[in-house]
């Protein structure tokens, strides 16, 4: 397993949330953790890029450990990891090419290497001709792709995607998912996307992992869990509600 998460809890303020997270996910696997808006989805990310420690539990990549570790131990391993933040976090006062580029910048690779990879990457991701634009000066679909072509140019081992189709329309969202699944056939990094889109769960997953309650709740293929009959997975695969609010009409 590339990654492993045994019995993982954390509170935050007031609110336990997350219970007992138990979850494997296998070498170049594409998985997909699905639940309700704040059932966790982004916390249990932050939890495994190291950025927040949990109360209890083992967070395993590979063979190590990552929750007794400091950040200057972490530094390396974050290092084959990648991640596309929900909002795309692009610094806003760079343009495309140099906020593709900070990675490998700040490891000091030679600026003729970068430039290659940056022209390479961006041509991958339908960006060419763009290098020179501000975020501002680009659509959604557009800086989503400049967050995924800045987080895979170092060639991370595993990924993390939040949300990466949020805010999109229907093709804008194709077009990404797309993507995802190609650049993990191409590069083989370990792909974990957080969604709570079944069209992207149909598109992207190998593997669906369903939190709720502050745990995963089911794993299993998008087939099974797609149809499954368990009424707290049917309710959110089709947007059921378990009990009516009073006063709905
Ligand atoms: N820094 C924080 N302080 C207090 N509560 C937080 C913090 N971050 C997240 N939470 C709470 O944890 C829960 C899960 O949040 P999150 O992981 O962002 O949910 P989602 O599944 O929508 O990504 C939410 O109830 C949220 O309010
Ligand atoms: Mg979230």
């Amino acid at each position: 397993m590339v990654l492993r998460l045994v019995e993982v809890t954390k509170t935050l303020g007031t609110q336990q949330v997350l219970e007992g997270v138990n979850l494997e996910v296998a070498p170049r696997e594409r998985l997909c953790v699905v639940g309700r808006s704040g059932a966790g989805k982004s916390v249990l990310l932050r939890l495994i890029l190291g950025l927040i420690k949990p109360d209890s539990g083992e967070i395993w990549y590979g063979e190590t450990n990552l929750v007794p570790l400091t950040d200057r131990e972490l530094a390396p391993l974050r290092r084959e990891m990648g991640m596309v933040f929900q909002n795309g976090a692009l610094f806003d006062f760079m343009n495309v090419e140099d906020n593709v580029a900070f990675v490998l910048r700040e490891r000091r690779r030679p600026e003729s290497e970068i430039r290659q990879q940056v022209l390479r990457i961006l041509e991958r991701l339908f960006l060419k001709g763009h290098e020179k634009k501000m975020p501002a000066e680009l659509s959604g679909g557009m800086r989503k792709r400049v967050a995924l072509a800045r987080a895979i140019i170092s060639r991370p081992k595993l990924i993390l995607y939040d949300e990466p189709t949020a805010g999109l329309d229907p093709i804008g969202s194709t077009e990404i998912t797309d993507l995802i699944r190609c650049l993990n056939e191409e590069f083989g990094a370990t792909t974990i996307v957080v969604t709570h889109d079944m069209r992207s769960v149909e598109q992207i997953a190998q593997q669906v992992a369903f939190l709720h309650a502050g745990r995963i709740y089911k794993v299993g293929s998008p087939e099974q869990f797609l149809s499954s009959e368990e009424p707290v997975v049917k309710a959110f695969v089709h947007g059921l509600v378990e009990e009516p609010a009073v006063g709905a009409c």
